[in-house]
């Protein structure tokens, strides 16, 4: 991955070619190496700032095309309002916007990593860097066929022109570019077809993360048997492809601190089983490994970027199929910990396969929290739309914490309630407990079967069915996936438990 981008940090100067980015505050206000480049265009961005009505109001931007006086093809004006207001994640919506900027025809592009106060700082210039490398990615690798017009296959070279050129590439290798790949990861991972990616190949592709120092260990069929993990296995009946699980393990704080744990749901694909589900839109269900997806992508970041601190990543990888060997609605299973579920609807599988993993994890790794993120319920996506997650805990600090960090990131969660009334709904008639609690509160009650498997452990369950597919398009994301979650959940690591 980071040998195909092109991507550098050098000093200031007017590039030769292709396209020239630029900042400006309000009232079309220019940092000094900004000013020194333009000098020779005499007052071409004041006429066509006015003719445009162009004031360097956030979110605008100013195109001007074969500007006299400079050798580039294309000189690029971004707007970015009052400075002083910005954060970090406005630079790596900056860097997103001004990769928009760029024609996909263009060889290179320059952007000028300054502000009115003068040159950006290292991590700021790097914030930008990773702005433009999430923008820039496309999953084309299915497509034979070119026609004329589309985006050639080759991306332009983007060079970020800084005042201290090696601090700037320090920060982007040591910090960002881990985080780059890893959301990378994430979204290739959840784009692929789910004739190419079934559990035993996700397991193989999980299975890269040893290249960064990971420890990973997959549990096969035989193995999950021997642990009880029935519900999880139950789920996989119906497919001729076998279940599995993987456990990554980033060991980069001290021995004796417990781990922090991040667990997925991996359905690889999700058909409903026996309850079948309608055609339509159904090979979304491909994306149904998106929680899993983002804990690799996550250990991944973690691991590359050496942070300080002890983490698990656990996935529970199945493939939810119709068939003579399938569960039936009416099946009871007795989990790994020794409770028992009755089955009313094997499209609710998600619950079943994180029932057994988020015990495997609680009792076998202690961890100081666990963390889980599944593509849950429809509900979810009814109830907030697809610009939050719903957030599900038994710890009001790690809630907090994740709140912030999603500010931050602006990979937004929403707190959800949780309680004993909702509990009941899952109560059964033949068992300890049934897999749905009826039509309302759907959210609720999926996590409230997943708050019954994770004893006194600090937890949070993230439903990102409605964040991490057929994602909303923005200056950082043109994907079908997002890639949701990595950037939240290193950001909560980095803030908080790498001391
Ligand atoms: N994977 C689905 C949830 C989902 C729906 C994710 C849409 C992404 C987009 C999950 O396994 C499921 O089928 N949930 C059911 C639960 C119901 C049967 C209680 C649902 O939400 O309808
Ligand atoms: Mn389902
Ligand atoms: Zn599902």
């Amino acid at each position: 991955m980071a040998d195909d981008r092109k991507l550098a940090f050098a000093p200031f100067a007017t590039p030769a070619k292709g396209v020239l980015i630029m900042f400006c505050e309000e009232g079309l206000k220019f940092g000094p190496a900004s000013r020194k480049a333009l000098a020779p265009t005499g007052d071409l961005v004041q006429r066509a700032a006015a003719d445009d009505r162009f004031t360097g109001k956030s979110g605008r931007g100013l195109d001007i095309v074969a500007p006299a006086g400079l050798p580039v093809a294309r000189l690029v004006i971004l707007g970015v309002g009052k400075a002083g207001k910005l954060k970090a994640h406005d630079f790596v919506k900056l860097g997103g916007a001004a990769m928009g900027k760029v024609p996909t025809s263009a060889g290179e592009a320059t952007i000028f990593a300054e502000l009115v106060g003068g040159a950006l700082k290292p991590d700021q210039a790097a914030e930008i860097a990773l702005g433009t490398q999430l923008r820039a990615y496309v999953f084309d690798r299915y497509k034979t066929k070119r026609k004329e017009g589309d985006e050639p296959k080759a991306s332009p070279q983007i060079t970020i022109a800084v005042a201290n050129a090696a601090a700037a590439r320090k920060a982007w290798e040591g910090a960002h570019q881990p985080v780059a790949d890893g959301v990378i990861m994430a979204r290739d991972l959840i784009n692929e077809p789910a004739n190419v990616l079934y559990p035993e190949e996700f397991a193989r592709r999980a299975g890269a993360l040893k290249k960064v120092g990971v420890a990973v260990e997959v549990l096969d069929v035989p193995a999950m048997k021997k642990l009880g993990m029935n519900a999880l296995l139950g789920v996989g009946l119906g497919s001729r492809r076998d279940s599995r699980v993987v456990i990554m393990r980033w060991n980069g704080g001290k021995k004796s601190d417990a781990p922090l744990a991040f667990i997925g749901k991996g359905v690889c694909f999700d058909t409903g089983g026996i309850s079948i589900k309608p055609a339509a839109g159904m090979e979304d269900m491909k994306g149904d490994m998106a929680g899993a997806a983002c804990v690799v992508g996550l250990i991944h970041a973690l691991a590359a970027r050496k942070a300080k601190v002890n983490a698990i990543g656990a996935i529970g990888l199945v493939e939810n199929m119709p068939d003579g060997n399938a569960q039936r609605p009416g099946d009871i299973v007795k989990t790994m910990n020794g409770q028992t579920i009755e089955i009313i609807n094997t499209d609710a599988e998600g619950r079943l396969v994180l029932a057994d993993v988020l015990h495997y994890v609680n009792t076998k790794h202690k961890p100081r929290f666990m963390i889980d993120l599944a593509t849950l319920t429809g509900a979810i996506i009814v109830a907030l739309g697809q610009e939050y997650a719903g957030m599900f805990s038994n710890d009001d600090r790690l809630c907090d914490r994740l709140t912030k960090a999603g500010l931050a990131t602006m990979e937004r969660v929403w707190r959800m309630p949780l309680g004993p009334e909702y509990d009941k709904m899952i109560d059964s008639k033949f068992a300890d407990m049934k897999n749905t609690g009826g039509r309302f509160g759907g959210s609720i009650t999926a996590a409230q079967l997943l708050a019954r498997f994770v004893d006194k452990t600090p937890w949070v369950h993230l439903d990102i069915a409605g964040t991490a597919l057929g994602s909303p398009q923005n200056d950082i994301n043109k994907s079908w996936s997002s890639g949701w979650g990595v950037r939240l959940l290193n950001q909560l690591v980095a803030d908080h438990y790498e001391k």
